[in-house]
């Protein structure tokens, strides 16, 4: 019978395990992931302003877009190792298909340096402006993800 006591016990000699596997993740799934984090944190800003979920702040604005333009030309090509796809390792979501279209998944990483540039580019000049750029750059990340992200 498994008591409440051994149970505790089996929790706490797990933990350790855990936070082990935790610190052995492969150092390119990590980048890549706090990557796509702060693609987040900084779209949040700019699609929360083009829906009108917050109000328009130009400074804020050209602020999330100009650090999705660097965001976005910071040398993420070498986060995608073969061998690091949600078939071969735990803790990704990158399917096995970007490394049978590297060039198609190259191209979308370009497409979306060129939207982050319109982006930077509008951002800060009014909120029509910005609205009329962030259509293309959420098309950016999605068309990548409906193609090469395992769905939650
Ligand atoms: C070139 C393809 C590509 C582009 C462009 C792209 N993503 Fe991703 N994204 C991925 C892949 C692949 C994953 C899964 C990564 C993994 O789990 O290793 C992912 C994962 C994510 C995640 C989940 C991260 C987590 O915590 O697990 C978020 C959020 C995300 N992307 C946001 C964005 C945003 C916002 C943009 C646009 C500004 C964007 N992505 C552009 C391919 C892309």
């Amino acid at each position: 019978m498994v008591t409440k006591l051994t149970l505790a016990a089996a929790i706490c000699l797990a933990l350790p395990v855990m936070a082990h596997a935790e610190e052995q993740q492969d150092p390119n799934i990590k980048a890549r992931i706090a990557l796509m984090d702060l693609y987040a944190y900084n779209i949040g800003v700019l699609g929360g302003m083009a829906q009108g979920r917050m109000p328009y702040d130009a400074e804020l604005a050209a602020s999330a877009a100009t650090s999705l333009y660097h965001l976005a030309r910071s040398g993420s090509a070498r986060m995608w190792p073969e061998g690091t796809d949600n078939f071969s390792v735990e803790g990704t979501r990158a399917l096995p298909a970007i490394w049978d279209n590297m060039a198609d998944f190259a191209a979308r990483a370009a497409a979306l340096r060129d939207a982050t540039e319109t982006m930077m580019n509008a951002a800060g000049t009014d909120l029509a402006s910005l609205q009329a750029a962030i259509g293309p750059l959420g098309a950016a990340c999605g068309g990548c993800h409906e193609a090469y992200r395992q769905p939650q």
